[in-house]
């Protein structure tokens, strides 16, 4: 791995501590020796299946390689980003689940958290948007504030079929057109390589610059593809670093045991902790700039994990509901439910070594001493000691939880948590025996989408929805 020195990664390294999930620290409520220990086998099973099945196009499982195979990829990436920065004043991205989360994610992330909002000279790129809902109100206050003959938009969807991302994708082509653009000029689509209505479209006008969204690759795994590649170098993030991060994590995970392999771990805690009724997973970040990786996270722990058949066709009806809360903001809000709530919660804490500036808190108010003590202090200091105080508070409890420690927030930090979060879902569905990887659930509703808005060949759906018995009014009060 050619990425900065060996000893600059290993300074970088992810680490979990999961204390806070033990008898030691829990009493009753935490995890013995022995309970962890009855999971082995089970997760190096998981283990070696994830193993087996790397970079498997037909299981979906090809997100594994992304670290490795896509040097060509990303130069024509960090080329075109180039060129967008120069030609382009806005940049746009139509998408939708997981077509958009990890592009936000990324932006809140890695750059400035009012990135929009600062002078052109102090920005990396063009200011940026990711339009990832058909609120008409959204889409009517996004044209009032970029000009699009100015605008760059990447269309990005794996089927083109996607009802949000279409309509999107329909009203800038409208507006392009009336404004005299062609479309190849100001349009990016990143989707399958083969199939799919974007592909026809780019057909039809004679190719529109087109990146590919690899067959075996699911949306909600994308991020480390061009769905999420092109919008992070376009602002000027160091997807190298991304890419880099995420095969170091994959090197860090590449044990069987999971007292070696904090993915597997997580994945044991998580699976745990739902045996015994644990059933929301909160993801809490003492981070503003890891608001949108809670985002992120839940997606992809929801998507995956919630199914009703097990891989053998078994009914069952899995899945932890992912909450996403926000440290210290969210502590005046949830964390009254999660100390003293019912037992049916896990909060994973996303907690930051080094933030990436200081903020000296000034002496003041002398004589009032519940104000003046915090003089002297640093805003790090502060939101580090509410860290830990919420984690002492929980544990206390009897609550479960455990943190992830990030040195500090660079591309190569985030990339990290992006496999090990990936990684720990997919160890977690093979726990579970379910398809981490297919979202039967949200065909359903595109399906019945397309039925009330009379697209052929969705006539039957369209009776089945009409033939719903009448609502009782008595129910609407
Ligand atoms: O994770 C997923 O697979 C979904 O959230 C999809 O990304 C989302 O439904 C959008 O689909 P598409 O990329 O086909 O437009």
């Amino acid at each position: 791995m050619g990425y900065k020195t060996k000893e600059w990664r290993n300074s970088m390294r992810v680490t979990l501590d999961y204390n806070n999930m033990t008898d030691t620290f829990l009493g009753a409520q935490g995890f013995t020796a022995k309970k962890l220990a009855s999971f082995n086998r089970k997760a190096t099973a998981a283990f070696r299946y994830v193993q087996e099945n790397r970079g498997k196009d037909e299981l979906y499982m090809g997100w594994t390689e992304l670290p490795y195979n896509q040097d060509e990829i990303v130069a024509d990436i960090l080329a075109t980003a180039k060129e967008i920065r120069n030609k382009f004043q806005y940049f746009v991205v139509l998408g939708i689940g997981g077509s958009a989360l990890g592009p936000i994610m990324a932006f809140n992330a890695l750059c400035h958290l009012h990135y929009n909002d600062l002078p052109k000279a102090k920005r990396k790129g063009p200011k940026f948007y990711v339009e990832d809902n058909v609120d008409p109100v959204r889409m009517r206050d996004l044209l009032d504030v970029i000009d699009p003959a100015k605008t760059c938009f990447n269309v990005v969807s794996k089927s083109g079929a996607t009802s949000e991302t279409m309509t999107q994708y329909l009203i800038i082509l409208d507006l392009l057109k009336k404004a005299g653009v062609d479309v190849k000029e100001n349009v990016i689509f990143t989707t399958d390589e083969k199939k799919g209505n974007l592909k026809k479209i780019s057909d039809e006008v004679g190719g529109i610059k087109s990146y590919i969204l690899p067959d075996g690759v699911g949306g909600r795994f994308s991020q480390l593809c061009p769905v999420g590649l092109l919008p992070a170098a376009v602002v000027g993030i160091d997807i190298k670093g991304l890419l880099a991060g995420a095969a170091y994590m994959d090197r860090v995970c590449r044990y069987s045991s999971m007292n070696k392999n904090p993915a597997l771990m997580c994945a044991v805690l998580q699976i745990a902790a739902m045996e015994e009724g644990k059933n929301i997973g909160v993801m809490m970040p003492y981070s503003d700039n890891l608001k949108f990786l809670a985002d992120w996270y839940c997606q992809l722990w929801a998507e995956s994990l919630g199914k009703n058949v097990t891989l053998d066709g078994k009914p069952c009806n899995v899945g932890q509901t992912p909450v996403k809360s926000l440290g210290v903001t969210d502590q005046h809000s949830q964390v009254q439910l999660y100390t003293e709530g019912p037992f049916d919660k896990v909060v994973t804490f996303l907690s930051l070594k080094k933030y990436a500036c200081e903020m000296p808190i000034p002496h003041g108010c002398e004589n009032i001493p519940d104000v003046a003590f915090l003089g002297g202090h640093t805003m790090e200091e502060l939101i580090q000691a509410e860290n830990a105080a919420t984690a002492y508070a929980l544990t206390k409890a009897g609550r479960m939880n455990y943190t992830l420690w990030i040195p500090e927030l660079n591309a190569f930090t985030l990339g990290q948590l992006l496999f090990l979060f990936e990684l720990q879902t997919a160890y977690a569905g093979a726990m579970l025996n379910i398809n981490t990887f297919n979202q039967p659930g949200v065909e359903e509703g595109k399906k019945a989408t397309f039925a009330l808005l009379g697209k052929a060949g969705y006539a039957d759906k369209k009776k089945e929805l009409d033939s719903l018995p009448e609502k009782n009014q008595n129910c609407i009060i």
